[in-house]
């Protein structure tokens, strides 16, 4: 085919996209297309996705890493479109607007003890469970304060420990987090995580969101991006299970490795040697659940082209830390955004539109183009 007529036929085929919008991913995986670029490069498809990480439940912390009386949660403010301030009030926690109701400057720039919070421009304090507690030269303000003078509360949620934020009551922890919860009973029963800073990292890579988690999404590129993981793994050992909001990608342990878990009798993968369970929870979380503790990766799109990745450890048994298939965090992951930002320069071709899926390696990237392309996720049924 002429150069020309190839780009006739992909103007064509970018056309047809918008009204077929309800098929856009064919839900039998053998027949279906993977998601067109456009999603990946196009401003306009960036918006709808940053309004529906809106609408989910987004990871805060775990209850471990907050050990003061106010802590700002910074990664929130790029998804939510909202500084946040996590309180503690008696025994209570709170997810606080982290914005002064008087001109709006911001409350907290750093985690600090303290009865109270108080604004640094004017003085004005609040309560930390935020109610307004004291205003300066306010003496002849009428109808002072009112509610509006409070600071807004958004929904946080606790699973375990880990705490979500959420700007909308619609949304529902427990069935999020359902899969894991029937699955791991066995582990969430004795669980006594620590935030461990020293393993934090940040990463901000040249590609779009989407792209990072079709990357996680799949073990197909093992062999060939990781090698030293590849080793750590059973050549046999890597499976993929989707659920309607969630995919587990399971790694067993390869023979001569003595790292995996104990799993109980009773449980659909007793007798297994599992090395590491990657959970990837709707749309931005991974959670990989390892013999010492917990990996979260936290994506947070910046732009179309850009995104952070925020890597959170929670160590139960540190004496695991640097053993199987959970010791390579660093090396894997420069390793993975070297393929995602290619694919981001790829994407961007004139002679790019879209793939297929591989069915015994793909049904997590296919899962995850499914729940994308549909709308309004997370919301219960009214
Ligand atoms: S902006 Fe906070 S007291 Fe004025
Ligand atoms: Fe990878």
């Amino acid at each position: 085919m002429q150069l020309e007529s190839h780009f006739t036929t992909l103007k064509t085929m970018r056309q047809n996209i918008e009204p077929m919008s309800e098929a856009i991913i064919d839900p039998d995986i053998r027949v279906a297309q993977t998601l067109p670029s456009e999603f990946y490069t196009d401003e306009k498809y960036f918006s709808k996705q940053m309004e529906e990480l809106t609408r989910s439940l987004q990871f805060a912390g775990h209850r471990s890493e907050f050990t003061s009386d106010m802590t700002p949660i910074s990664h929130l403010e790029s998804i939510l479109g909202q500084p946040t301030l996590r309180t503690m009030n008696e025994s209570e926690a709170f997810l606080l607007s982290n914005v002064c109701t008087h001109r709006g400057m911001i409350l907290c720039q750093e985690s600090r003890d303290g009865k109270s919070i108080q604004c640094p421009y004017h003085g004005r304090t609040f309560h930390r469970d935020g109610r307004l507690k004291h205003m300066p030269g306010f003496a002849d303000v009428r109808n002072f304060p009112a509610q509006s003078d409070d600071l807004p509360r958004l929904k946080l949620s606790e699973w375990f420990g880990f705490e979500f934020a959420s700007v909308s009551d619609a949304v529902d922890i427990e069935a999020m987090m359902q899969p894991v919860t029937q699955r791991m009973d066995w582990w969430l029963e004795n669980l006594h995580l620590k935030h461990d800073p020293s393993r934090d990292r940040e990463w901000n890579i040249d590609a779009n969101w989407i792209l990072y988690v079709d990357n996680y999404l799949e073990g197909f590129h093992i062999p060939f991006v990781h090698p030293e993981l590849n080793n750590a793994l059973a050549s046999d050992g890597y499976s993929t299970e989707c659920f309607d909001n969630a995919v587990l990608q399971i790694g067993l342990a390869n023979d001569a490795d003595d790292v995996y878990f104990e799993i109980p009798e009773g449980s659909i993968d007793a007798g297994k040697r599992v090395a590491a369970y990657y959970w990837w929870l709707y749309p931005n979380l991974m959670m990989n659940i390892y013999p010492w503790g917990v990996s979260m990766n936290i994506i947070i799109p910046t732009s179309v082209n850009t995104t952070t990745v925020l890597f959170r450890s929670y160590v139960q048994k540190p004496e695991l830390l640097d053993k199987g298939a959970g010791s390579l965090l660093d090396k894997v992951e420069l390793q993975d955004q070297f393929v995602v930002e290619g694919c981001m320069r790829g994407l961007q071709s004139k002679l790019y539109q879209r793939g297929r899926y591989s069915p015994t390696h793909e049904k997590g990237v296919h899962q995850f183009h499914m729940n994308l392309t549909k709308e309004k996720r997370f919301e219960r049924e009214s």
